[in-house]
């Protein structure tokens, strides 16, 4: 079981070739696949060999076996964590009932949606990020961003298999139609709007991956927790991946704001002008595309007040994250307090906690976001200076949920929509910001050599040197 099957056209470890009927459909899906890579997938650098790492297990323990790889010849397959036999409901009104091992009637369109939704993500930051190769700051940085790409690819896998085997001929058309949809495409866009937001530098990449993937870990682990077993089981594989694209988020900022420190006390100034002459970033530019990326981020999760989360919930289709900690798995007549706008203030009201649950996962969300703000405040009081970067207040630059009708400044405070308008680019990048932004932005593809806005990272892949050549650019 642990091991993964590669003789096959497709790896898996789903014993594949016992369903000829589905291992058909998904050998028929494939090309479709391998052409959406060639024209979507990152441009160029599909004939380099890239230092990829690629799953050989599904255990926690030594899952991946690393070598130089053409991205084309990436062996994406479908892996499952392993089944336990005696896993019973965890939440919802069926708790403690077995799991399911095929998709109730009942509730086939809501987990059909579920599933395409998340199935929709993956795709669509590849495409986003695309052509981020011609302007990598180091060939280590290069090599991350492909990881993540052929990953997030394996992710778009994950989803079309469960599509193919449980949903019939409906889940075969959504499979094709992950294919169809595209990034900031005006005429079939993705989905999610966070996902159609443009990613043409890699300071935008660098906090997609800090804070977008990690409301990737969090939509997973909901659906981890899920009654549908497969769904669990493919979603639990999915997060040992996922932890990485994170660490290249958390590790990437770290190395840009270290720089940009480095700068600050040569200077010993804070100056916007001396730090950008020396071509890194200050920390006002970073602070502005945190508060970016967390509001768009924010969005993901949905409603405060949402019946949809509530029958997701009371159905143990999506749960909340780590659901074993909370005390209540079932949630029927209890309340969560939250802060909403009425009669022209703000007041506590509480909400029926199922209800609330989207408002629940994206608190813990906050929460996990936290922990790198506090890891970079260190770095710069220890640097010396009296500065602070901080996470927006979650009401700020919303498009959906109760804030979304209203403005709101950084702090949280409601401002007229005059007033946003007037100040907006104290807080998001302005065109200036993302110009200057992009004259950072020019490709080193020397071993070991790294751009001017970003320290050198403080190890290799794998214990392998930082002046390793980790792609070979063809
Ligand atoms: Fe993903
Ligand atoms: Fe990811």
């Amino acid at each position: 079981m642990n091991n993964l099957n590669y003789q096959e056209k497709i790896p898996n470890n789903v014993n594949l070739s016992d369903d000829l009927s589905l291992q058909r459909a998904l050998e028929h899906w494939q090309p479709k696949f391998q052409n959406w890579w060639d024209s979507m997938g990152p441009d160029g650098f599909q004939n380099s060999d890239v230092y990829l790492r690629t799953a050989t297990s599904v255990d926690s323990e030594g899952w991946a076996s690393y070598g130089k790889v053409k991205m084309p010849d990436y062996r994406w397959g479908i892996f499952l964590a392993e089944k336990s036999s005696e896993k019973k409901i965890g939440f919802g009104d069926f708790k403690d009932k077995p799991v399911w091992k095929q998709v109730p009637g009942d509730f086939r369109s809501i987990l059909r949606r579920l599933i395409v939704t998340q199935g929709d993500t993956e795709p669509a930051s590849v495409e986003q990020q695309r052509m981020l190769g011609k302007t990598c700051p180091s060939l280590y940085d290069l090599r991350n961003l492909f990881q993540v790409n052929v990953e997030e690819g394996r992710h778009l896998w994950a989803m079309v298999y469960l599509l193919h085997a449980y949903f019939g001929r409906d889940g075969r058309e959504e499979a094709e139609g992950l294919l169809e949809r595209h990034s900031g495409d005006i005429d079939n866009p993705r989905i999610l709007q966070t996902f159609n937001e443009p990613i043409n530098d890699w300071v935008s990449f660098i906090m997609f991956t800090y804070f977008t993937d990690r409301d990737g870990k969090f939509q997973l682990k909901s659906l981890a927790e899920s009654s549908f077993d497969p769904l669990a089981r493919t979603c639990q594989f999915m997060l040992t991946e996922e932890a990485h694209h994170m660490q290249v988020g958390e590790t990437s900022i770290t190395r840009m704001i270290d720089k940009t420190l480095q700068i600050m006390k040569n200077n010993n100034s804070d100056s916007e002008s001396q730090i950008r002459s020396a071509g890194a970033i200050d920390l006002i530019t970073i602070q502005k595309y945190i508060n970016f990326w967390f509001s768009s981020s924010l969005d993901l999760f949905g409603s405060e007040i949402s019946t949809n989360a509530a029958t997701a919930f009371a159905n143990g289709l999506k749960g909340r994250p780590n659901e074993s900690q909370y005390n209540d798995n079932i949630e029927l007549d209890t309340f969560f307090l939250m802060e909403t706008y009425e009669n022209n203030k703000m007041v506590d009201k509480e909400v029926s906690t199922r209800n609330a649950m989207n408002e629940i996962t994206r608190r813990a969300y906050i929460k996990d976001c936290e922990i790198g703000l506090k890891r970079w405040n260190r770095m710069i009081k220890r640097s010396g200076f009296d500065i602070f970067l901080k996470l927006p207040s979650p009401r700020f630059k919303r498009n959906i949920g109760m804030w979304s009708e209203m403005y709101f400044d950084t702090e949280g405070n409601i401002i007229s929509k005059e007033k946003y308008e007037n100040n907006k680019f104290s807080w998001i990048p302005s065109q200036s910001d993302k110009d200057f932004i992009m004259s950072l932005m020019v490709q080193v593809t020397e071993p070991g050599k790294t751009a001017s806005w970003i320290s050198s990272p403080s190890r290799g892949i794998n214990n392998l040197d930082i002046n390793y050549e980790y792609v070979n650019i063809k």
